[in-house]
């Protein structure tokens, strides 16, 4: 198995929209409902190129089975050395270190744009990812309880937060 991270290509946008309307479907890592169709995908993807974050796949033979990106905590203009990132691998290729993979990369490409911190809000039902975030060094800075709803329960949110040049 080869596994390459490399930048998003728009040829990555279904493999990237399979991935995650199966987590819309079938857990509460998105909070979205509804699947998004392709174009609302691509459009998604390429707005934040165009801001000049990165958008990064990690291709599997050539097939992207998972990405990672960062973009805006919050829009006002003091929030600018802040992002917040998510990371999503294909179900079928979770626990073969592609994650670590796209979570290494995106904190370099981040200490490369200048950026202070990193911020993950993870559903508090999803504790594989507050395990493998901490794995990281990522700290865990608050929860919203009941932030929201889906599946017919309330969810809470985890900020975990990633201060990346430490002085
Ligand atoms: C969270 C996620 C990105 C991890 O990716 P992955 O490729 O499966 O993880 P890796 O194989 O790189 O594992 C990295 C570490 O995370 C931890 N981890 C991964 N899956 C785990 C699980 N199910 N339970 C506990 N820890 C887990 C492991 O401890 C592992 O460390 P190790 O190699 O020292 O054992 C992946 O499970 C995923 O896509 N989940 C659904 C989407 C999501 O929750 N994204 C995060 C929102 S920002």
């Amino acid at each position: 198995m080869e596994i390459t991270i490399r930048p998003y290509k728009s040829e990555d946008t279904q493999a990237i929209l399979d991935i995650i309307n199966y987590n819309i479907l079938n857990s509460t890592a998105l909070y979205d409902y509804n699947i998004r169709t392709f174009e609302q995908q691509k459009n998604i993807l390429e707005e934040k190129i165009s801001k000049q974050f990165p958008v990064i796949v990690a291709a599997v033979d050539g097939i992207a089975m998972g990405f990672g990106m960062y973009s805006e905590f919050r829009f006002r203009e003091a929030y600018k050395f802040t992002v917040e990132h998510s990371v999503y691998v294909n179900e079928s290729h979770h626990g073969k270190g592609i994650g670590k993979m796209l979570l290494q990369e995106l904190i370099e490409l981040a200490k490369k744009q200048k950026l202070h911190t990193m911020i993950a809000v993870i559903d508090s039902e999803n504790q594989s990812s507050v395990e493998f975030h901490e794995k990281f060094g990522f700290k865990t800075v608050g929860i919203i309880k009941e932030s929201g709803y889906k599946f017919d329960r309330w969810l809470h949110s985890v900020f975990m937060q990633l201060i990346l040049d430490k002085k």
